[in-house]
């Protein structure tokens, strides 16, 4: 994807570069992060506006250390050097990097005294995260910001648009940093705030005519936000050509059924097929408790069902696949390879090898926020594009032992009591930015002892999760009002049979996982 407007961002490892990314696209400018070291051919095919160099894990001076490729400074593009970058760019007009006397790491504020394009003079909070850092200016350089620690915490070119920084703009700490990333791409690079969701709409169209041209194109639908908006647009591509599979395992979420059927066949118009695989599903679990072996089962189930509605489709040529930016990043980078590998166990089992589909991948340029964005645009409802993540297995992962349509309904219920309450007390991330960004309840093949009235009670265990995090990688629990935690427990303990005990998950990830399993 491109527009001639675009951003080019190498990336040098930084636990970062993703983020940098976001910020950019959040200035509506589309960019792309490339690894340091990738082809001219493949970066300058973007026809970029400008660069940006991220930070990185290295030292300019250890033999190995990523370099900056030539075509950057030869472009006389402008140029923005982030931590590592800054170093990389004034090393090689002369400048003397060296060890930090001590690492900073963490806020520190930052004063600007001359006027420039990016930052207001005065005092600025920002976030540090460096070992060495800039010890003597290259000459052509002059400095627009010192911090206690780095006296080059800020530089430009005194006649190129070349700016450096020692701290990280694109982190949150970091006050004015949002700001200041877009001032460097809309006033510095000059580029225009074309990426929209109706821009982004209109060229994911014209791709996917273009790459499917009159073939029949198959979608499975999940009820997740990145197959629901991936059927959408090609629908809005092709339209009848689009065929589209949903399957009710009886493991899903309080009336999400309904709430699929409805986006799709009333406010989308597409002929969406419901397959009822409750039966077979639960039929095959029948005393099936661990959980791989469950995540085995409910794999194949699909994979059955999938395989027999392609053949009465007249086995169609493409198959919709709701890959997203950050998966694509990931599995391009060989050192990010590890964050790659926890999530491809979440695969619900893959596809028939037999079954060679081609891939359709509409959303392959675009971040969550971004795949949100063009699903309302689209038309979606909302409840369906501000879905918490769901596992493909469904409430399989979160109904521990023996699943059986009773359990199943006694965790549904419950489940949706907790997130119906903290959707409606304003708690979930769409209404705040450090809200809840994932909860759910958990049934747990424990039976306990209570008193309900003036019976003695023996029912199982319900645990409480909810987690805050941005990349599901790593999440804290969150620390909810206890009133509310209470009125959540008396409701589910009062209206659900079959739990007369709630708990409250406090453990975070790592060491804990958000699902249970
Ligand atoms: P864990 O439990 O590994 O989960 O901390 C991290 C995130 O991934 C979600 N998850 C899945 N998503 N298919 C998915 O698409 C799956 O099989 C699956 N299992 C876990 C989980 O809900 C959390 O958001």
């Amino acid at each position: 994807m491109s527009d001639d407007n675009t951003i080019a961002i190498l990336d040098y490892g930084s636990q970062y570069s993703q983020v940098i990314a976001r910020r950019v696209r959040e200035a509506h400018v589309y960019c792309e992060l490339f690894p340091w070291n990738a082809p001219v051919e493949q970066i300058m095919a973007l026809k970029p506006k400008g660069f940006i160099l991220t930070g990185g894990p290295n030292s300019v001076y250890s033999p190995d250390a990523p370099t900056l490729p030539a075509y950057v400074l030869d472009s006389g593009l402008p140029v923005l050097g982030i931590c590592y970058g800054m170093q990389l760019l004034t090393l090689h007009f002369g400048g003397i990097v060296a060890p930090g006397t001590e690492r900073e790491y963490g806020a520190a504020d930052v004063v600007i005294d001359s006027v420039n394009p990016l930052f207001q003079i005065g005092h600025q909070k920002v976030w540090m995260s460096h070992g060495d850092r800039l010890e003597q200016l290259p000459p052509d350089f002059v400095t627009l910001g010192h911090s206690a620690n780095s006296p080059y915490a800020f530089i430009r070119h005194q006649q190129k648009p070349y700016f450096g920084v020692q701290f990280h703009p694109e982190v949150n700490h970091t006050e004015n940093g949002r700001a200041f990333l877009h001032a460097f791409v809309q006033e510095v690079c000059q580029a225009s705030p074309t990426w929209t969701a109706q821009s982004i709409i209109e060229q994911a169209v014209e791709r996917i005519r273009e790459q499917v041209g009159s073939a029949k194109i198959l979608s499975a639908v999940s009820g997740g936000v990145d197959s629901s908006v991936a059927t959408a647009l090609v629908h809005r591509a092709v339209g009848s050509q689009l065929s589209a599979i949903f399957v009710d395992t009886g493991m899903l979420r309080h009336n999400e059924r309904q709430l699929v059927e409805t986006a799709f066949r009333q406010n989308m118009g597409i002929d969406l097929f419901v397959e009822d695989g409750e039966e077979a599903f639960l039929t095959l679990l029948r005393g099936v408790t661990e959980p791989e072996a469950k995540r085995r089962v409910i794999g194949e189930t699909f994979i059955r069902l999938f395989e027999y509605h392609a053949r009465t489709l007249d086995n169609p040529e493409f198959l919709v696949q709701g890959t997203i930016y950050p998966d694509v990043v990931e599995s391009a980078a060989p050192d990010r390879q590890q964050a790659a590998r926890i999530k491809s166990h979440h695969n619900v089992g893959g596809l028939p090898k037999d079954m060679q589909f081609k891939l359709v991948e509409p959303l392959r340029y675009l971040f969550k926020d971004e795949v949100r964005a063009v699903g309302e645009a689209l038309g979606l409802p909302p409840e369906l594009v501000w879905r918490q993540p769901f596992p493909g297995p469904g409430l399989a992962v979160r109904c521990l032992g023996e699943i059986t349509k009773q359990r199943l309904d006694v965790l549904r219920a419950a489940d949706h009591i907790f997130t119906s309450a903290l959707a409606e007390h304003g708690l979930m991330k769409n209404k705040t930015e450090d809200g809840v960004a994932q909860a759910f309840a958990v049934l747990l093949p424990v039976k306990s002892v209570g008193v309900m009235g003036d019976e003695r009670t023996y029912e199982e265990v319900l645990a409480l999760r909810a987690v805050q995090t941005d990349d599901f990688m790593t999440a804290d629990w969150v620390d909810l009002p206890h009133d509310f935690l209470a009125m959540v427990a008396n409701r589910i303990v009062n209206t659900v049979r079959g739990i007369n005990r709630v708990v409250y998950d406090i453990t975070s990830k790592p060491p804990g996982t958000i699902e249970w399993e």
